[in-house]
């Protein structure tokens, strides 16, 4: 289990809304990888999104699955707002809701969609085994996370300067397998992908985080502001692995799909 503070994710989040969805391009290309993974779209009746953020794979889940009742929930309240405003759709309702603690009754859903989400969790077992609660029996779990290996050009950029863990430490593949064993699930598939994409430099990356309530979040992180020398240095040392389409970045996305 992990000790970082959920009310400071849910407010890292809730300040991060109003520009989440510029700079979430990761997040949205393995939230439709999930959704393609939906099995037998055509007949679910209900769904349940935890951790929606913005809405805006939400709302491609509603409309990927004709006749469901899609349920959708979140810990950072101001996601939720901006959620309702900017991607309502007859068939989703938004709540607010925390993981380890879904707000439904037990087998209340054919299906359970969860993307870029786990990480948050301090205890990720307890989420999964509330995620495994609500499956009706034979229900679909599609859930991503990124996973260790994440950002690792930047982490090794920050580590020419300092000790101090300045990317949020992820998930192994063996960890995330355990945790769903944990949860009781008996049928369960994991797949790592890889996904390199390049940013312009290691500031708008830095910023970008930061607009995606991702920034670190764990305890023993640097809190005080870091100096512009000290700044410079991270840059540089990014600087050295520049390819001609940018910055690389590296994602190693874990991709569970599970059975109650
Ligand atoms: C990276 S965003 C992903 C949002 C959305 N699923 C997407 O694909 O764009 C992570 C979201 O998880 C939410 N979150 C973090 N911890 C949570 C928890 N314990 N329960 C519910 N939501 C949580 C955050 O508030 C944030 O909106």
């Amino acid at each position: 289990m992990t000790s970082f503070d959920k009310q400071a994710v849910a407010g890292s989040f809730s300040r991060a809304a109003a520009d989440y969805d510029s700079v979430a391009d990761v997040q949205r290309t393995v939230g439709g990888w999930l959704l393609k993974s939906i099995q037998h779209q055509q007949e679910i009746r209900n769904a349940l999104d935890v951790g929606c953020g913005s809405g805006a794979m939400t709302l491609q889940l509603a409309q990927r699955l004709p006749i469901a009742e899609v349920d959708a929930i979140d810990i950072a309240e101001g996601m939720l707002e901006y959620a309702v405003e900017v991607h309502d759709h007859p068939q989703i309702s938004y709540y607010v809701g925390d993981a380890e603690e879904i707000p439904f009754e037990e087998k209340a859903f054919d299906l359970v969609y969860s993307n870029f989400m786990l990480q948050w969790c301090p205890d990720p077992v307890r989420a999964l085994t509330d995620m495994r609660r609500v499956l009706h029996r034979g229900g679909q779990l599609v859930l991503s996370l990124p996973g260790e290996g994440s950002l690792r050009e930047l982490a090794e950029a920050w580590a020419t300067v300092d000790a101090a863990p300045h990317v949020h430490r992820f998930m192994s593949e063996d960890e995330l397998a355990d945790a769903v064993a944990a949860a009781g699930f008996a049928h369960a598939d994991i797949l790592q992908r890889t996904l390199r994409v390049h940013v312009p430099d290691a500031v708008t990356l830095m910023r970008s985080l930061k607009a995606l309530g991702a920034h670190n979040q764990h305890p023993g992180r640097a809190t005080g502001l870091t100096s512009p020398r000290t700044l410079q240095r991270v840059v540089d040392a990014y600087e050295a692995r520049r390819e001609p389409a940018g910055l690389p970045v590296t994602w190693k996305v874990l991709i569970l799909e599970a059975r109650r």
